[in-house]
């Protein structure tokens, strides 16, 4: 266990803000979890995993947490059906790599998605056609008001898009997922539909679930930027979701790339609207809309500002709000 006060959290979050928390604890063990004085801790307290899907508005006056807990078990008896047990603190992108290389389905469309498995789970991670809880069956939790383990269901986790019960205001903090639990398979079951998987493949009928992690890395690699190059927190707005007369106005020809969802109403890539507000490249100081994907903000110079970083997504949703009437809402999580 490592506790720290007045801690640096310039590493903590790949936006790469320079700013700093009261008290800053990583902890090895649920043991070491159950075993904290939370009444002694300065609050409020924020869990975090990679940082890499927030934005520190300025320094944190509270406590920020962080598991180190990583191991992968896997339940491999011989069935089609794989379950795996995973520490929250694994890294995303470890856990696809692992199961990619044992032949398992089921996470190669996410592959290389910055964060760690605790935060997969809370977020509901998302990309080329697949979200975490298509893969996942149950999470394990310290519920830090009633102090004790707690098990979810995927159904009681509640997840929709980029949202689960973990998100929700009443539970929001309370609950720190130290395991998941996911469920594999043997049985070939690539996901190719999403628009530029099957480009990449390059005409291949993918045999395994690595020929298909090879392909999402190589599309993520064309379209967003590196982590340990730029900082950034991947997405900076959700997809807006509108009514089929709302995307008519925002596209009369209906030529507007869009998704039609089950329930009528279409999801509208929030990148092409910013794209066609001509923002592509615009900057706050050191922040700036990434050229080769718009959803991202970057911290172009490397030294950008939380006011920047804010100023910047402001004049992004106003623009957007007037040209297409549609407003914006982050995806990554304001601090
Ligand atoms: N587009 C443009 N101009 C551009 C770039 C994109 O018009 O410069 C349009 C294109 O029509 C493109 C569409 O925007 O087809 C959508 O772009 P893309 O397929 O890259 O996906 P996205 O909607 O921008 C979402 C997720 C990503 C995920 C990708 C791939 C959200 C908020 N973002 O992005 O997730 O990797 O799909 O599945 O849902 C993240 O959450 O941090 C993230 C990166």
């Amino acid at each position: 266990m490592r506790i720290r006060l007045n801690y640096d959290l310039s590493a903590q979050n790949t936006f790469r803000m320079k700013v700093s928390c009261a008290c800053y604890v990583e902890y090895e063990t649920v043991k070491e979890l159950e075993g904290l004085n939370f009444d002694r801790l300065p609050k409020p307290l924020l869990h975090i995993g990679e940082g890499s899907n927030l934005l520190f508005t300025g320094d944190f006056p509270g406590t920020v947490l962080h598991s180190n807990i990583e191991f992968i078990k896997y339940v491999d008896i011989g069935f089609e059906d794989v379950p795996v047990m995973v520490g929250a603190g694994v890294a995303w992108d470890h856990f696809v790599a692992e199961a990619c290389r044992h032949g398992l389905w089921g996470a190669e469309n996410l592959s290389l998605i910055p964060g760690e498995v605790g935060a997969a789970a809370v977020q509901n991670i998302g990309a080329y056609g697949v979200e975490v809880k298509d893969i996942l069956s149950g999470v394990v939790a310290f519920d830090l008001q009633e102090r004790k383990k707690v098990k979810f269901s995927r159904e009681e986790c509640r997840y929709g898009y980029r949202d689960s019960l973990f998100k929700q205001p009443d539970s929001k903090g309370r609950y720190v997922i130290t395991s998941v639990l996911f469920r594999l398979s043997r049985k070939p079951a690539p996901r190719l539909d999403y628009k530029g998987i099957r480009e990449a493949l390059e005409g291949r009928d993918p045999q395994t679930p690595q020929e298909v992690r090879d392909a999402v890395i190589r599309i993520r690699r064309q379209k967003l930027p590196d982590p340990e190059e730029i900082g950034s927190a991947g997405s900076f707005f959700k997809n807006p979701v509108v009514s089929r007369e709302e995307f008519g106005r925002i596209s009369p020809d209906g030529s507007a790339p869009h998704y039609d969802l089950p329930d009528g109403t279409v999801k509208v890539p929030a990148a092409w609207m910013i794209d066609r507000c001509g923002l592509k490249g615009t900057a706050e100081g050191g922040a700036a809309v990434y050229e080769k994907q718009p959803l991202v903000i970057v911290n172009q110079s490397g030294a950008a500002t939380p006011q920047e970083v804010l100023a910047l997504e402001q004049r992004i949703i106003n623009t957007v709000r007037e040209r297409f009437g549609v407003t914006l809402h982050p995806e990554v999580e304001h601090i």
